[in-house]
């Protein structure tokens, strides 16, 4: 590594650092312009870019991880790609090739090679590929023109903590609807996740779980991150329906579930008075890794599963896997 940089690795958090290249490339035309490593992290677009005003705009998030040899692998970024190409079909974006979308990312990577974190610090390079709709226009209609942007930044924990156990609150508020936005990672979501989130945390929480917005008595999502339950007879549930986000991690988890663990595995509902069938439980996504949960405030009931302040043994399992097969230290499935 030629270039040192001057970051406390073991203390990071998830926040903002500017690093020193980003990838960019341009659609016009109907078509995408070979696209380029910049310095300058700020972007010149139109006051009438539909993503300011219409949310035409949707993201990705996946990470680098530093091996024990100090060579650099990312997990799964074709994944990431499709991921990216289902969102752009529901808002009308062009999509970026598969190629194109993991070429761009092993760029900015190799660029800022000096912020990807040592092997042993558990700390990683995320990168956020995302997609805007810009150009001159005012009414309600696809953007003339696009910017596929990947910048990159090194992260600690998502939660503060890590792998240590945070409890969470039921929110009353809806995330995405069925038949809406919610399988698509736009930010339309996320905006609205803000103040339910906000108001999770003046409670005392990490963040909030939302439920079904038709019946108001499945679990969906964990904040930005998706749902796991081990139940007592040792099987991985995650909950099924077409208004959460498909995560990469999730579906690595119950891979990992299946095939490193031998436990069955079952995506289907989970129903919010039923936290009793499980043991342990857990937010799993790119930035949460896995995060365990303590416990869970319902109608002003907290439910424990393992435990307030240990791990336990199975979400130990599945996370020393997962990490194993991101640093490198396990063979990856087949
Ligand atoms: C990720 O895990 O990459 C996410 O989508 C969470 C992010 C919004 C911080």
């Amino acid at each position: 590594m030629s270039k040192q940089v001057n970051i406390d690795w073991n203390t990071l958090a998830f926040n903002y650092i500017k690093t020193d290249y980003r990838y960019i490339s341009r659609w016009k035309d109907g078509q995408w312009d070979e696209g380029q490593l910049v310095e300058d992290n700020k972007l010149n677009i139109s006051e009438a870019s539909t993503a300011l005003h219409y949310g035409q705009q949707c993201f990705e998030g996946l990470k680098a991880y530093r091996t024990k040899d100090g060579s650099i692998q990312l997990f799964r970024p074709d994944e990431n790609a499709k991921r990216m190409q289902r969102s752009c079909q529901r808002i009308l974006m062009p999509e970026v090739p598969v190629e194109k979308f993991v070429d761009a990312c092993i760029q900015v990577v190799n660029a800022n090679e000096a912020y990807v974190p040592p092997y042993g610090t558990g700390a990683t390079l995320y990168l956020r590929p995302f997609m805007i709709g810009v150009g001159d226009n005012v009414g309600v209609k696809p953007a003339p023109e696009y910017l596929f942007v990947v910048f990159c930044v090194p992260v600690g924990p998502y939660f503060k903590g890590g792998m240590t156990p945070v409890n969470f609150t039921i929110s009353e508020y809806d995330r995405a609807a069925p038949y809406g936005t919610g399988a698509a990672k736009v930010g339309g979501n996320y905006a609205g996740s803000l103040y339910p989130h906000q108001l999770a945390v003046k409670k005392g929480f990490a963040d909030c779980i939302y439920l079904d917005p038709m019946t108001h008595t499945k679990i969906e999502e964990v904040g930005a991150a998706n749902f796991f339950g081990i139940t007592k007879d040792d099987r991985f549930v995650t909950p099924q329906s077409p208004s959460i986000l498909p995560s990469i991690t999730k579906y690595s988890l119950m891979h990992i579930a299946k095939d490193y663990l031998g436990m069955v595995v079952e995506e289907r509902d989970v129903l919010v008075d039923k936290l009793d069938e499980f043991k342990e439980a857990g937010a799993c996504g790119t930035a949460a890794v896995i995060t365990p949960i303590g416990g869970i405030e319902y109608k002003g009931n907290l439910h424990v599963f393992h435990s307030e302040t240990e791990v336990g043994p199975v979400t130990k399992k599945l996370y020393n896997t997962l990490y194993g097969i991101q640093f490198g230290d396990v063979d990856a499935p087949e």
